[in-house]
């Protein structure tokens, strides 16, 4: 016997162990790093500018991080969700496509925070302070306008509950409107909200900011509920009606583009609806003080945008139909041609507590694929409408695909039935049902009609 078959399995052993730690790639990675990191150098830029955005007073999470104390309170908490990519939440695929205020630690970033926390959380000797100022419940800019909504109190219980809410306003003079955020206070609470803006003709309704009313929808939207608001100017003519001019759901953050894309003109006195609020059920009393933040501009509107959405109550069907059954995994398809040259800005998957898997690219005429985006572990907490860093051309003639996988097993820690039971779209009159528990799967992308030079046009605010 030769020595080689004598040692074989050292050999095989030490090879696979070479293999293993090659292949990790933290060994390079640790390496580099500091051999005391402390907060002020280390960390605190890190957490600045992935985790503050929401993690400051009155941001989108339930506790701050904007001081040592505050992190070093949770330091064991933050090594571990950091290390399984549960925070910063950015569900979309950064290996398959890019979009603005990507938020996604990197291998080191990861190594230096584990690093950190287990020699101590150390502070260092110089102080960090934070450049973010804490900004005003907003994540584009101090707002020029906050639109108060209906405080509403939540009853204990498992209902959802749908409410409507106007909140009228009278500006100076007419302007332009380069952004709205609605932003709820109990995040937790708020499923979705959709919004119009009513504009009245100069000299047509008096209105003042105090001037509000509200109604609740008994289990859905109701276009009957429209009645009795008194949505009509005072010569009994309708105001001109911007469709969902706002929109939210769980992680979505308002967006001002740049050079006048998607602004619009108001009259001096125009309305906000809230058209449908959709609140979860609650085990406690909650009070929601949702507002809607304004942003103008002096810029004419330069580019109208519209939106499209396949999917549920969109343009394009589903196939087979969206139906999951109790302990099934099931995966569906929609797809749309386009007859014009597009330009896209934004993409918004959404589906609902079944969700598994998401991924949508767009199939050009010549058979090349435009890769839009993909999520490969669906989390119904963090729906962004994700936002190109440049416009992305789709020519006439592609074919827009979204497929979607849902899971209806117990397996899934989302599934709202326990045992499972087989979950569908459910129809009403107004449409597909919005409830969390009922399923949903729609893809929706705001565009502008393409323009050439549109690919080098960047969306991010200078
Ligand atoms: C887009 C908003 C957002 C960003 C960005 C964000 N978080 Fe969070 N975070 C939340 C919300 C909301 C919760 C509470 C709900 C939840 O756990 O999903 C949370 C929960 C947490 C928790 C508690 C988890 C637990 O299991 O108790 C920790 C720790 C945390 N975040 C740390 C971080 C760190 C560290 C970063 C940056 C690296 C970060 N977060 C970025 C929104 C955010």
């Amino acid at each position: 016997m030769n020595n080689f078959m004598k040692y074989k399995y050292l050999y095989i052993i030490i090879l696979m162990v070479v293999i293993l730690t090659n292949s990790c790639g933290d060994v390079s990675v640790e390496s580099e790093l500091p051999d005391n990191p402390t907060f002020a150098v280390d960390i605190a830029p890190i957490l600045e500018k992935n985790c503050l955005p929401c993690h400051r007073e009155n941001g989108a999470a339930p506790f701050s991080l904007s001081s040592y104390v505050a992190v070093k309170k949770r330091a064991k908490t933050i090594a571990k969700v950091t290390q399984k990519r549960i925070m910063p939440p950015w569900p979309a695929d950064p290996n398959y496509s890019h979009f603005i205020g990507e938020r996604v630690l990197s291998d080191r970033q990861i190594a230096l925070i584990q690093k950190w926390v287990s020699q101590g959380a150390v502070e260092g000797n110089q102080k960090y302070v934070y450049r973010a100022k804490a900004m005003e419940r907003s994540n584009i800019r101090k707002p020029d306008l906050v639109i108060p909504f209906d405080t509403v109190a939540m009853n204990e219980g498992d209902l959802d509950r749908f409410f409507i809410s106007v909140a009228n306003v009278s500006i100076p003079q007419k302007r332009y409107i380069s952004a709205l955020e609605f932003v709820p206070t109990e995040p937790g609470l708020v499923h979705h909200a959709n919004g119009h803006l009513l504009l009245y003709k100069e000299g047509s309704k008096r209105l003042s900011l105090k001037w509000r009313r509200k109604v609740e929808a008994r289990s859905e939207v109701n276009s009957d509920l429209f009645k009795g608001l008194g949505l009509e100017a005072d010569d009994g003519s309708l105001p001109m009606r911007i469709h969902s001019a706002f929109n939210y759901l769980p992680g979505v953050q308002g967006i001002e583009y740049p050079n006048g894309i998607g602004a619009f003109e108001v009259t001096k006195d125009f309305a906000a609806v809230m058209n449908d609020v959709h609140y979860g059920p609650s085990d406690k009393k909650v009070v929601d003080r949702s507002v809607l933040n304004v942003f103008f501009t002096d810029v004419a509107p330069s580019r109208a945008l519209s939106e499209l959405m396949l999917g549920t109550n969109g343009v394009s069907k589903i196939v087979p139909p969206l139906v999951v059954p109790a302990n099934r995994v099931t995966k569906h398809t929609t797809r749309y041609r386009i007859s014009e040259d597009i330009s896209v800005l934004t993409v918004n998957p959404h589906l609902h507590m079944l969700g598994k898997s998401f991924l949508a690219f767009a199939v050009k005429p010549n058979g090349d694929t435009i890769p839009l985006i993909r999520i490969l572990r669906w989390n119904f907490n963090w729906q962004y409408f994700y936002t190109f860093k440049l416009m992305l051309k789709i020519p006439a003639g592609s074919e827009i695909v979204a497929v979607a996988e849902f899971d209806n097993t117990k397996g899934n820690p989302w599934n709202p039935n326990n045992p499972p039971k087989t979950v569908s779209e459910r129809w009403d009159s107004g449409g597909a049902s919005m409830r969390a528990s009922d399923e949903m799967f729609q893809f929706i992308i705001t565009y502008t009609l393409y323009k050439k030079g549109d690919e080098f046009v960047s969306l991010e605010k200078k």
